[in-house]
């Protein structure tokens, strides 16, 4: 399926001259939802996985259906202030700002086998954040997986030790 026509380009949002992906058409499509959603599955393809770790927000959209499919564990990874219990925590900067993302201390097992996932790789900041925090926690990224990749804001480079997969590159 071409999920490109789901995506909606949204100028100046939040800020002037950043040009947004609007990934709500998609979601909204029952069918291209669906199929989103098992293409990210189908990146996953007999790997084993303990964890599935989603970033907030919008990580949080795909990330539990995977995490439930894959028979892993469902982790939240964040921003800062939002999490109850004892956290970690990173700072890191995204296309449009800076920020602190934090995971709770007991959120990953020394040994854990790890998919992150979230919507968008932008300049890479909140995916590298939330590698770190992940192999602070003794936890081996083993694939971050993404709806869109903005290529042209190299975001790749900075996760580039970690197998990637994409599902649409911009
Ligand atoms: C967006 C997006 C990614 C991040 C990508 O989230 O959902 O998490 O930015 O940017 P980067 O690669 O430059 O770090 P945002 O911080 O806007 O939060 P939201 O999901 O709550 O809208
Ligand atoms: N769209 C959605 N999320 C984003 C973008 C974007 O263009 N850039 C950074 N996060």
């Amino acid at each position: 399926m071409d999920f490109a026509p789901y995506i909606r380009d949204i100028e100046d949002f939040p800020k002037p001259g950043v040009v947004f992906k609007d990934i709500t058409p998609l979601l909204k499509d029952p069918k291209a939802f669906q199929k989103a959603g098992d293409a990210l599955l189908g990146f996953t393809h007999n790997m084993q996985i303990d964890k599935v770790v989603g970033v907030d927000s919008r990580g949080f959209i795909f990330a539990p259906m995977l995490a439930e499919k894959l028979g892993a564990g469902f982790i939240t990874v964040r921003k800062s202030g939002k999490l109850p219990y004892s956290t970690i925590s990173e700072s890191y900067d995204l296309e449009y700002g800076t920020g602190i993302l934090e995971m709770h201390s007991d959120a990953i097992e020394k040994g854990d086998r790890v998919l992150v996932h979230d919507d968008v790789l932008a300049t890479g900041g909140t995916a590298q954040a939330v590698c770190k925090l992940v192999e602070k926690l003794g936890g081996e990224v083993v694939q971050c997986n993404f709806l869109i990749e903005l290529t042209f804001l190299n975001g790749a480079e900075k996760i580039r030790r970690y197998p990637k997969e994409v599902l649409l590159k911009y």
